[in-house]
C-alpha cells in the first residue's frame, strides 16, 4: 500500500527517429523502523497493567490502592511555604530563562548544605539538578556504564532501574532481598554476582516496594562488599529521611569512606510534588575515586537536554530552606508496602490474584511481577485513612473466601 514507483527517462532509437520513454526501476515503499532503543524500552508497570483484564465490582466503588502517586486522593498536600515558594519564583520573573545545564548556582549550593554533613561535606560542584530522579538514575546509569557492562540491581526492586538498562543495552543481574530479614539485601548472593564487567550497584534505601530501610550496619557491610571489588554506588535515596519515629536512616555517602557514591533524590516524595519533575544527583566521593572523569562525563549528559525545570529550581533555596519539620513528620506515615500471596492455591500467579480482588471487591493493587517478584503485590498507603480502613476491610474479607493454607509439602492442610 505505501508502495511508490520511481521512473527514469529512457532515450531510444526507432524507425529512425529518437524517442524517450519512461521506464520503471524500481520500487520505493516507506519503511520506517522504530529505533532498536526505543524497541527495548519496556515499562513492565504499564505492560502488566495495560494487560490486565480489570472489571470491578458493580456495587462497590472502586479503591486503586496501585498508584505511587501520593496527590491523587488530596489528603496529602504540599506545605503552603512549598507552594509560595514557587509562586514568588514565577513572580520574580528571574527564572524565565535557561539555566546551566546543571542547574542554578544557589540552587546547588542549597542543596548541597541540605545534605552536607560533617563527615562527607558537600559543594554546589557536588550537585546536579535534574528532572526528577528518574532522570538523576538515567545520568548516573549513563555515566558509569558501557554497553558490555552489567549494573546490580535489587531483587524486588523499582522498575525503572532495568528499563533503563535494557534500553542503554546494559546486562542486569539481579541481587536478592531477604523477606524474612526486612528485606535486607542477601550480601553473599549479591557478591557472588559481580565480575569484571560490573560497574555499578545499586540500592535503593529506603526501598520501593520493600518499605525497609536499611540499618547502619547492614549499609556499612554493603559499603564493604562495594569497597573489596571497586564497585561504585548509585544510591536511590529518594526516600530519604521518610521513616517512622524512631527509626533512623543513614545516607550511604555518609557512612562511605572509599567508596564513590552517587545518590539519586529528589523533591517527589518527601515534598509531596512529583510533578514539578525535580530531582538532584549528589557526589559523594571523599577519595577522588571518580577523578575528574565521571564529574565531566556527568556534566557533558546533562548538556544533552537542560534537565530540572526553572521555576523549580528558583524556588528550590526557599523549599529547602523554609519548609517546616513539622510538615516532614506530619507526611511519614506514607510509605510503600509488599503483602506476600501465598498459600491462595486457586490463583495461578499474582497477576491473577489481583485481577479476581477487582472483580470481586473492586480492590486494584499491583502485581510485584512488576517489580520481578511474583506472588507478590504491592499497595501504596497514600490513600486517605477511611478508604485504607475499607480497602483493608475488603482484601480480608476476600482472603477469608480464598484463603488455603497449605503444609510445605504442598499439600492443603484444609481438605
Ligand atoms: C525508588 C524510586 N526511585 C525513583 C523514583 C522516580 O522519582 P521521580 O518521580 O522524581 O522521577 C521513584 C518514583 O516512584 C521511586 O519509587
Amino acid at each position: 500500500m505505501n508502495e511508490k514507483d520511481v521512473y527514469e527517462n529512457c532515450v531510444y532509437k526507432k524507425n529512425g527517429s529518437i524517442n524517450i520513454a519512461k521506464l520503471k526501476i524500481r520500487k520505493l515503499r516507506w519503511n520506517i523502523r522504530a529505533s532498536e532503543m526505543s524497541r527495548n524500552t519496556l515499562n513492565p508497570i504499564r505492560e502488566i497493567v495495560d494487560g490486565m483484564k480489570l472489571s470491578p465490582n458493580p456495587d462497590k466503588p472502586m479503591i486503586a490502592l496501585s498508584i505511587g502517586d501520593p496527590t491523587v486522593f488530596r489528603n496529602l498536600p504540599t506545605d503552603e511555604r512549598v507552594l509560595q515558594a514557587m509562586k514568588d519564583a514565577i513572580d520574580s520573573q528571574q527564572y524565565n530563562g535557561y539555566a546551566p545545564s546543571v542547574g542554578y548556582l544557589q540552587s546547588r549550593e542549597a542543596v548541597a548544605n541540605f545534605y552536607s554533613c560533617p563527615e562527607s561535606p558537600l559543594e554546589a560542584k557536588d550537585v546536579i539538578l535534574t528532572s526528577g530522579c528518574s532522570q538523576a538514575i538515567e545520568l548516573a546509569i549513563s555515566v558509569l556504564c558501557n554497553k558490555e557492562n552489567n549494573i546490580l540491581v535489587p531483587c524486588p526492586g523499582f522498575s525503572l532501574y532495568k528499563t533503563l538498562a535494557d534500553s542503554l543495552g546494559i546486562q542486569v543481574k539481579l541481587y536478592n532481598l531477604q523477606p524474612e530479614q526486612s528485606w535486607e539485601i542477601n550480601l553473599q548472593h549479591l557478591e557472588s554476582l559481580i565480575d569484571e564487567k560490573t560497574t555499578c550497584l545499586i540500592v535503593n534505601n529506603p526501598s520501593n516496594p520493600c518499605g525497609s530501610v536499611y540499618s547502619k550496619d547492614h549499609l556499612l557491610q554493603i559499603l564493604s562488599v562495594a569497597s573489596r571489588h571497586c564497585i561504585p554506588i548509585l544510591a536511590d535515596e529518594i526516600y530519604g529521611d521518610m521513616v517512622f519515629p524512631g527509626c533512623s536512616f543513614y545516607s550511604l555517602g555518609s557512612l562511605s569512606g572509599d567508596v564513590p557514591i552517587l545518590s539519586c533524590g529528589g523533591l517527589a516524595k518527601r515534598w509531596l510534588v512529583p510533578g514539578w519533575r525535580m530531582g538532584w544527583i549528589i557526589i559523594h566521593d571523599r577519595n577522588q575515586a571518580f577523578g575528574t572523569e565521571i564529574r565531566e562525563g556527568l556534566v557533558k549528559l546533562s548538556q544533552r537536554i537542560l534537565g530540572a525545570c526553572t521555576i523549580v529550581q528558583g524556588a528550590l533555596v526557599d523549599i529547602l530552606n523554609n519548609t517546616p519539620d513539622e510538615f516532614y513528620c506530619s507526611t511519614n506515615n506514607f510509605l510503600k508496602v509488599g503483602i506476600e500471596i501465598e498459600n491462595f492455591p486457586e490463583f495461578k500467579n499474582d497477576v491473577d490474584f489481583t485481577e479476581r480482588l477487582v472483580t470481586e471487591q473492586s480492590v486494584f493493587c499491583l502485581p510485584a511481577m512488576a517489580f520481578e517478584y511474583p506472588n507478590f503485590f504491592r499497595i501504596v498507603v497514600t490513600v486517605p485513612e477511611e478508604v485504607m480502613v475499607e480497602a483493608c476491610r475488603r482484601i480480608q474479607e476476600f482472603c477469608q473466601q480464598h484463603y488455603r493454607p497449605c503444609s510445605p509439602d504442598g499439600n492443603d492442610l484444609d481438605q
